[in-house]
């Protein structure tokens, strides 16, 4: 922490880790680079369930600058807490899938009670002259629930996943007390200008509120600022990741197996938010309408497993193998085989030295928040033959990234068009699309997230 810094106090459901170990999903990437850089304390659930988890003393893991403070959960706190609210109703209906979300009185009186009992655990370890920034959905009553207790300094909230408009947010029971739970920060940070007027416009429909200058709310006595921040990565890090030996070495073992072929790539968690069979019939469509493909190029998608105890994940993963299987039998020769899906995690070095080594990266998530993939698969390209990003108009990553093949990942035929442009688009345009898309991820306005978000929170209530 520099001198006469604010020690930053981030909040939230994981916490960790700080190095480059496998560990899907944007919030623990984005965060474990923001406190490295600023150092802090980490505070959030250890991962573990227990008899005693409501109880039982808090464990803190310190390295370097950063202090991980983490709490157990009980196994009925993490059914009705994770599974339930924040899995089976936030986490669907956000994403504008209304018709997966379960609403349910147990699973929501879990969840108001998970973030009691964690802002409780969190009160006596932070001071006043603290920045107090709570991360995602897991924790929208979070910072209620610490000026209940008394805290008095500055608390920010960033979502890192979409906030769908008013007209289905307004479907969950609790919409009314979740919105108004979130004006007791002082800076409620989006990703998007769309998830921005989304939740502004609920609390001008529902709540009654008004638009003050500087993007700020009034509802009732309450002020809040509600302002866009778009999550970045660290650009030069990962770029560094990508010519780093373990990273070639992946990305020698893919050139060598693709030999002549293409190699397109997807890398995501096993979500329906993903797109994953839509996008897997676009590269079918592909192999349909564009036979010279066939045996010419090769698709890996790399899926860990996510929230696998859910039904609506059990339910994506047949489905995916079951669309893999029909497609290599469809098409598949006896020394090709066209689409290869892989669900263990890797090291982000790894990772890096797969998207180098690959000609298409297909984003196409049907509603994302940001989609860091995207970010990376731009700072690990080859600047002597960069590749060609595919990406979905639902992802949040759009807005910075005009230039990348932009597509409607409903359409099949949209995504089958867009590969096959790609494949065989000449050097000169990928070169311009993919140096226009590196500008964006160095030095757009995400490459400033945290100290973004950080000035805003400090400067708030401050005219
Ligand atoms: P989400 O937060 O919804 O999972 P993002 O694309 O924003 O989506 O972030 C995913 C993050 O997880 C990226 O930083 C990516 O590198 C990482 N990741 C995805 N798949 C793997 C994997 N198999 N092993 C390790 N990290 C992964
Ligand atoms: O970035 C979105 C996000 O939902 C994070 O909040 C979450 O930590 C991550 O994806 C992975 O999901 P989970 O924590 O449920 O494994």
């Amino acid at each position: 922490m520099a001198e006469g810094q604010r020690r930053l106090v981030a909040v939230s459901n994981r916490v960790g880790p700080l190095n480059d170990e496998g560990k899907a999903g944007g919030l623990a990437v984005g965060l474990s680079d923001a406190l490295r850089r600023r150092g802090g304390l980490w505070f959030g659930w250890s991962g573990e369930t227990s008899d005693e988890g409501t109880f039982k003393e808090a464990q803190t893991q310190v390295q370097g600058e950063v202090s991980m403070t983490t709490i157990d959960m009980t196994e009925e706190e993490l059914e009705g807490f994770y599974y339930g609210y924040a899995n089976r109703s936030l986490w669907p209906l956000l994403h504008y899938r209304l018709d997966l979300a379960h609403f349910d009185r147990q699973s929501e009186r879990a969840y108001r009670s998970v973030n009691q009992r964690f802002a409780a655990r969190l009160a006596p370890l932070i001071e006043d002259e603290d920045l107090v920034w709570v991360h995602d959905y897991h924790f929208f009553f979070l910072g209620s629930e610490l000026r209940q207790s008394g805290f008095k300094g500055k608390i920010g909230f960033f979502l890192h996943i979409p906030f769908c408009p008013p007209e289905i947010f307004t479907a969950l029971p609790a919409s009314h007390d979740l919105v108004r739970a979130m004006l007791a920060y002082d800076v409620v940070g989006f990703q998007t200008d769309t998830d921005r007027r989304n939740f502004v416009g609920f609390c001008l429909r529902e709540l009654g509120g008004e638009k003050l200058e500087g993007h700020r709310v009034r509802v009732g006595d309450r002020v809040v600022r509600a302002d866009t921040f778009p999550i970045g990565i660290d650009a030069p890090g990962f770029e560094r990741f990508a010519v780093s030996p373990e990273a070639s070495e992946h990305e020698e073992m893919l050139r060598e197996i693709a030999g002549d072929r293409l190699q397109i790539v997807g890398v995501d968690r096993m979500d329906y938010s993903k797109g994953l069979v839509e996008r897997f019939r676009g590269f079918e469509r592909l192999l349909e309408d564009y036979p010279e493909n066939r045996g010419k190029v090769q698709f890996l998608q790399v899926a860990p497993l996510s929230r696998s105890e859910l039904d609506a994940y059990v339910e994506l993963r047949r489905e995916l193998e079951e669309l893999a299987g029909h497609i290599n039998g469809r098409f598949a020769t006896l020394d090709w085989t066209p689409i290869q899906i892989m669900t263990r995690g890797f090291t982000r070095r790894a990772l890096a030295g797969i998207y180098r080594a690959a000609r298409v990266c297909l984003v196409t998530p049907l509603r994302d928040g940001m989609n860091l993939v995207a970010k990376e698969f731009v700072a690990a390209q080859d600047p002597d033959d960069p590749g060609v990003l595919v990406l979905s108009r639902f992802a949040g990553a759009r807005a910075e990234l005009p230039d990348a093949l932009i597509v409607n990942p409903y359409s099949t035929d949209d995504v089958a068009r867009a590969l096959q442009r790609a494949l065989t688009m000449p050097f000169d345009e990928r070169d311009r699309r993919w140096r226009a898309m590196r500008e964006a991820v160095f030095a757009g306005p995400s490459s400033n997230w945290c100290d973004a978000f950080l000035g805003a929170l400090e400067n708030s209530g401050v005219d």
